[in-house]
């Protein structure tokens, strides 16, 4: 008898796993799925998305599952349904439907590590207004052009000559730094040099948490970018603390004007800080490094950008002067190097939305809360869209029409959540490209690798020995 209860009872086991695999496996849609697969229960497919790519191309979980399914397919990551969508049509689309058919769709560890919830996140309200004008008030081209503009060139003057005197200098890593102090001192007054918590090193390792489990386990990624969070909050929260109780200590930065704001609670104030501060300085530091290692691999291309950078010394009056707004806007070429390079790093390859209602597309449907990932940025690596699309060409833009580009080139997003720090990231490049090549040569010393660190993340790593330059 006992035997036959044990085998009912494995046969009900057995009958309710199927069951449930096969739900996992074929999820509840109002119309068909977009085609593609869940994976396995609970992991679905994440562990093929962290995989190591030493490519520049797309990631290839991405670039399999478009020759497989087509430019719109789903899958599952980190317990999320989800739908891909490399589709430059409909990923427009869906960037103008903000607020009413979709809205931020984050992963549940990054909307944990960030604290993203409520109006902040939802784009048009009066508090993400604010929190975008802030934004520009203190990175956008107004602000660049009075007071950041001769600032930002003397820290790169610094940290280059800090690196020369160095026997090697590990470029994504060096630049994070030089960024990091920049954007935080500007911000909100952090000196990097006085400080002894070292905030920049704790930033850049909850980047590694971004997909991840919102499991909170020790050793975990998502672990260890929640213990990073809080030690970053508290250091911040202590700011604004000192802040209050010394007013003589304002400084009119971005945290004396955001907590001025009577929309934000203390709290919002201080993950608002947080979430900028992160977002200022990663993707610059990769973007870097891989113009150290394209520049270093296309000598006409580095020949080309030191004549225009030295062109533009020789014309001045005094040679040492500040570079100027006007001759910023005069270096087409290093205009022409950034966007490529920005082009080819594809810093930031996906926007994540989630679905507020059921989408249709071409025949299929997007049911209600699913995440889309829309990778905007394919279409800047098809061949669709710019010839010979992995080569690394600056001359390319020259003859690029402004409708071509605007349709394809997308490194900053779209619409109304467009990046608030696109123009600071421009002068940035373009301002270290300058100061680079005018006062400095470099030698490659360990190529490293440009990985994407997973269908999200990108890293570059470079060893130089910088020099400089004898006249
Ligand atoms: C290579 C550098 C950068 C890249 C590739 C990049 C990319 C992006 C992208 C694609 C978005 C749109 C996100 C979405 O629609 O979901 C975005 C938004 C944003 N970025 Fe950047 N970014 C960069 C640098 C910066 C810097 C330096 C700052 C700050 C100074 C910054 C601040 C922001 C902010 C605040 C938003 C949100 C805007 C909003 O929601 O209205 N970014 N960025």
């Amino acid at each position: 008898m006992w035997a036959a209860v044990g085998l009912s009872l494995v046969v009900l086991l057995v009958t309710y796993i199927t069951h449930w695999i096969t739900q996992w496996r074929n999820p509840k849609c109002n119309g068909v799925l977009p085609p593609g697969s869940m994976g396995w229960p609970l992991v679905g497919e994440t562990l093929n998305a962290m995989t190591l790519s030493n490519s520049i191309d797309l990631h290839p979980f991405v670039k399999r599952r478009v020759t497989k399914y087509g430019p719109i397919f789903r899958t599952s990551l980190v317990g999320r349904p989800i739908v891909v969508s490399t589709d430059p049509e409909f990923n427009s689309h869906l960037l103008q439907q903000e607020g009413k058919l979709v809205e931020l769709g984050f992963f549940d560890s990054f909307t944990k590590i960030l604290n993203l919830s409520g109006e902040a996140t939802t784009t048009g309200t009066v508090i993400h207004k604010c929190l975008r004008s802030i934004t520009l008030n203190h990175f956008g081209a107004e602000t660049l052009k009075e007071k950041l503009l001769p600032l930002i060139e003397k820290t790169v003057v610094e940290t280059l000559a800090s690196w020369s005197s160095q026997a090697s200098v590990e470029v994504k890593h060096a630049s994070s730094v030089m960024l990091f102090n920049f954007s935080a001192k500007h911000m909100t007054g952090y000196d990097a040099e006085t400080s002894s918590d070292n905030l920049g090193d704790k930033f850049s390792r909850i980047m590694n948490s971004f997909l991840s489990f919102p499991v909170n386990v020790p050793g975990t990624a998502y672990h260890n970018g929640l213990q990073d969070r809080d030690k970053i909050i508290t250091a911040l929260r202590d700011m604004l603390e000192k802040r209050r109780m010394s007013p003589d200590t304002h400084q009119g930065d971005f945290l004396d004007q955001i907590s001025k704001e009577k929309l934000f609670s203390e709290e919002s104030v201080v993950y608002a800080v947080f979430g900028v501060l992160l977002a200022s300085f990663e993707p610059i530091s990769s973007i870097l490094a891989l113009a150290f290692s394209l520049l270093g691999e296309h000598p006409a291309a580095l020949k080309e950008l030191t004549a225009e950078n030295e062109a533009l010394l020789k014309n001045r009056e005094n040679p040492n002067s500040s570079l100027t707004w006007d001759e910023y806007k005069s270096m087409t070429f290093t205009r022409q190097v950034v966007n490529e390079t920005l082009r080819l790093g594809n810093a930031a390859p996906a926007l994540l939305r989630r679905a507020l209602k059921d989408i249709p597309v071409k025949g299929f449907t997007i049911p209600a809360g699913w995440t889309i990932m829309a990778f905007t940025t394919a279409i800047q690596l098809s061949p669709n869209a710019f010839q010979d699309p992995l080569e690394f060409n600056p001359w390319r833009w020259k003859d690029l029409d402004s409708l071509v580009i605007s349709k394809n080139f997308m490194p900053f997003g779209r619409g109304s959540r467009q990046c608030a720090g696109a123009e600071y990231t421009r002068v940035f490049l373009a301002t270290f490209l300058h100061v680079l090549v005018t006062k400095y040569s470099w030698k490659t010393i360990d190529a490293g690798r440009m990985v994407r660190k997973n269908m999200l993340l990108f890293g570059a790593s470079i060893h130089i020995k910088l020099s400089e330059k004898k006249n």
